[in-house]
C-alpha cells in the first residue's frame, strides 16, 4: 500500500490529459516508494490545459506528464521548450525548475531505447506507419539515428508533412502489399489498440529477417507482434516504449536512477487487466 501522508518537503508530481489513466500513479508511486523518496504522483483529467499550467506554478509542482489531447496546446504556455521536443511539435514531460517550467518530449526516446535494444539503425530500411504524435517523435529519433525513412498514413497530407518536416520518403496504405524490402517495419497508428484482432501489416506481408516494432501496449502482445515471433521476427512490443519514457520521466523528476525492474513489472500487471 503507498503512503499518501505528504509534508511541505514532499515533492509533487502528475499527469494531466483529457481523461485520468491509472497507469502514471501506478508506475510512479510504486518507484519513488520503492527508493523511499520523498515524492508522490496524481493523474488529473484536465480540459482547461492553461489554468492547469497556472496551477502548475502556483502549487510549485515538480513535474507533469502531458497526454492526450494535450501535448501540443500545452507549448504555448510554458517558458521554454527544449529544442527536440519543438521539432517533434510535441510536448509529453514538463519540468518545473525554480518556477520555470521547460516542455520535453521523452516518447522518441522510448521508442529509440526499445529499438536500439534489438537492432542498429543507422543505414537501416525502415517503414514508418502512421502520421500521429506517436509517428512524429518515433521520425525523429530514428531520422537522429541515421535511418533511411519511408512514412505511409491513411490521411495523405499528415505523412506528406512529416515526410517535408524530416525530409524522407511517403506514401499510402496500399504500400503495405508489398514491404519486403524494409529491415524494420513499424507501426505507429491506433490500429489494433484494445483489440488483439486487428493490424494493418498482414502477417503475409512480413518475412522472419524483418524487425517489427509496435507502439501498441494494449493488449502486451498486438496482433502485429504475436504474427510476427510466429513467423521469426525480432520484435519490439509497445509497453517497452512507454516503458523506457516512463524512465526517462521519473528520473528527470527526482534526479535518481529509475527501479526498472519494478516499474516494468506494474506497467505489464496494469496491461495485463
Ligand atoms: P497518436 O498520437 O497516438 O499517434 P493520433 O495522433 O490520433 O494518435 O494518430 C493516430 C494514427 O493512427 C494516425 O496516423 C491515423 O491515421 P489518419 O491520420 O489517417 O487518421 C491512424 N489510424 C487510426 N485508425 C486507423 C485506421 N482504421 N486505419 C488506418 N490508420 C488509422
Amino acid at each position: 500500500m503507498i503512503k499518501m501522508i505528504t509534508n511541505p518537503e514532499t515533492k509533487i508530481c502528475a499527469s494531466i490529459a483529457g481523461s485520468t489513466s491509472p497507469l502514471g500513479c501506478l508506475i510512479h508511486n510504486i518507484a519513488f516508494e520503492h527508493l523511499k523518496l520523498n515524492y508522490v504522483y496524481f493523474a488529473f483529467a484536465v480540459t482547461d490545459v492553461e489554468n492547469a499550467i497556472k496551477g502548475m506554478r502556483a502549487l510549485s509542482i515538480r513535474g507533469l506528464s502531458v497526454g492526450l489531447p494535450h501535448k501540443i496546446e500545452v507549448m504555448k504556455y510554458l517558458d521554454k521548450i527544449d529544442e527536440t521536443a519543438e521539432l517533434i511539435g510535441a510536448v509529453n514531460t514538463i519540468i518545473n525548475e525554480n518556477g520555470i517550467l521547460t516542455g520535453y518530449n521523452s516518447d522518441w526516446i522510448g521508442a529509440m531505447t526499445a529499438l536500439k535494444e534489438v537492432t542498429k539503425i543507422k543505414g537501416k530500411k525502415i517503414l514508418v506507419v502512421g502520421a500521429g504524435g506517436a509517428a512524429n517523435a518515433i521520425v525523429y529519433g530514428l531520422a537522429k539515428e541515421g535511418g533511411k525513412i519511408k512514412i505511409l498514413n491513411r490521411t495523405a497530407f499528415k505523412a506528406e508533412d512529416i515526410a517535408k518536416r524530416f525530409d524522407i520518403k511517403f506514401g499510402s496504405l496500399e504500400e503495405l502489399k508489398d514491404i519486403s524490402k524494409y529491415d524494420i517495419v513499424m507501426n505507429a497508428t491506433s490500429v489494433g489498440f484494445k483489440n488483439p484482432n486487428e493490424s494493418l501489416i498482414s502477417k503475409e506481408s512480413l518475412s522472419s529477417k524483418q524487425i517489427v516494432f509496435d507502439t501498441i501496449f494494449q493488449p502486451l502482445e498486438s496482433k502485429l507482434i504475436k504474427e510476427a515471433k510466429e513467423i521469426g521476427c525480432k520484435v519490439v512490443p509497445g509497453w517497452k516504449m512507454l516503458l523506457y519514457q516512463a524512465i526517462w520521466q521519473f528520473e528527470k523528476y527526482t534526479g535518481n536512477k529509475a527501479p526498472v525492474k519494478v516499474m516494468e513489472k506494474v506497467l505489464k500487471e496494469w496491461a495485463k487487466e
